[in-house]
């Protein structure tokens, strides 16, 4: 599979997206999870088509779009999906925002594990409920689920678990085992485990992703999966996503939001998806080809330094180590000020982040030298 090439950095600082908008023109920007590849032949050909027929109305249903991904479940990660319980919504955010609001009542406890997305936090937020975090495991570089902690936390009361599977900003991938042993628990105590499955497509040659739902039938009768075509094929701005979950009894609980939440999803947005799901697999491949490049050559520019970064297997993110620099426990801070190079701050992530930033590394061997070569200036 030949990988993807990224755009050029003129290209780049033309767009008009927040990774290349945040940011003074003297900084090079690698936060914010936008890929710096061209979208897929494909998806750009139906957003060209509504665009030119004048066809930007609203969102009537979209049969093709929950058969998009249910064969497209089947093909890559042999996971049976009925399409007719799959819901749109605005995009993974909202829907989990609104899940939360329409199953949980103010002070109810989220529990995640951390260091974790930092959107996580603030739609709990957002809707008056409470964050547990129960800090992944740390173990010469390795991360895992701490499960006497969330276990606590669960006969403590927690009434769900918000999972990100796989992790940002590890790029874990969480085995059979793991997701088996988490949905049992939930099940003794009764808690909703909302799987935010968003980074799955992009799982590498190397790793094997596997559906929360598919696990066992405990994992189908307390989970609700959460996901989007918007981080695989780089499409966040035409806000879509979907929740499915196989639980009679969450069914019934979701009804009000499935119907509700459709229309605050753009036709843009569901017909990328279906054209994503459908027709791009190669675009796919040629990308997770170019992140296990890039995965490897940040292991070579960060080799002989005191920096050790994570190992993931999917998508294109670094966690990377800083603890032992003298660059204190807000590292980003100060590469962005003396080195001009914006990364996340790890802090925002939550306790465990200290002394770490989040890198990346959808991007081109280009910038990934230049970026390191800043970095390591302040080493
Ligand atoms: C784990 C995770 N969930 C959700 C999102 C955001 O998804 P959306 O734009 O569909 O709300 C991101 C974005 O980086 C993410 O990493």
């Amino acid at each position: 599979m030949k990988p993807i090439e990224a755009d050029s950095l003129a290209q780049l600082r033309q767009r008009k997206s927040a990774k290349w908008r945040a940011f003074p023109a003297d900084v090079l920007p690698l936060p914010v999870a936008e890929m710096d590849f061209p979208i897929s032949d494909s998806i750009k050909k139906v957003l060209h088509d509504l665009v030119e027929r004048s066809d930007l109305g609203y969102l009537a249903a979209v049969p093709e779009l929950p058969e998009a991904f249910a064969a497209f479940a089947k093909r890559r990660w042999n996971w049976i999906v009925e399409p007719e319980h799959l819901h749109l919504g605005t995009d993974v955010g909202v829907v989990i925002v609104e899940i939360l609001r329409l199953l949980g009542k103010p002070g109810d406890r989220v529990v995640i594990t951390t260091p974790v997305y930092p959107a996580f936090a603030y739609w709990i937020k957002e809707v008056h409920l409470e964050v547990d975090e129960r800090p992944l495991i740390e173990e010469n570089g390795n991360w895992r689920l701490d499960f006497e902690a969330i276990e606590k936390a669960f006969a403590d009361g927690a009434k769900f678990f918000l999972m990100s599977s796989p992790h940002n900003p590890l790029g874990l991938i969480f085995g059979k085992e793991d997701l088996t042993k988490l949905a049992e628990l939930a099940k003794a105590y009764g808690v909703v485990i909302i799987s935010d499955e968003i980074h799955a497509p992009l799982t590498y040659t190397s790793g094997k992703f596997i559906p929360f739902l598919n696990v066992s039938d405990s994992a189908r009768e307390v989970g609700i999966t959460v996901t989007s075509a918007s981080k695989s094929w780089n499409l966040a701005g035409l806000k879509c996503g979907f929740f499915y979950t196989q639980s009679e009894k969450l069914r019934e609980d979701l009804a009000p939001l499935a119907m509700g939440i459709h229309h605050r999803a753009s036709i843009t947005g569901a017909f990328g998806m279906v054209a994503a799901f459908n027709d791009s697999d190669e675009w796919l491949d040629s990308v997770i080809a170019r992140l296990e490049i890039n995965k490897k050559l940040i292991d070579e520019l960060v080799s002989g330094t005191p920096l050790k970064v994570s190992n993931p297997h999917n998508s294109y993110l670094s966690w990377i180590d800083f603890r032992s620099t003298d660059l204190g426990d807000d590292p980003a801070a100060v590469i962005l000020e003396r080195a001009k190079i914006a990364v996340n701050s790890g802090l925002a992530f939550g306790e465990p982040g200290k002394g770490f930033v989040r890198l990346n590394f959808g991007t081109s061997a280009e910038i990934l030298q230049s970026a390191f070569s800043g970095i390591k200036t302040l080493l």
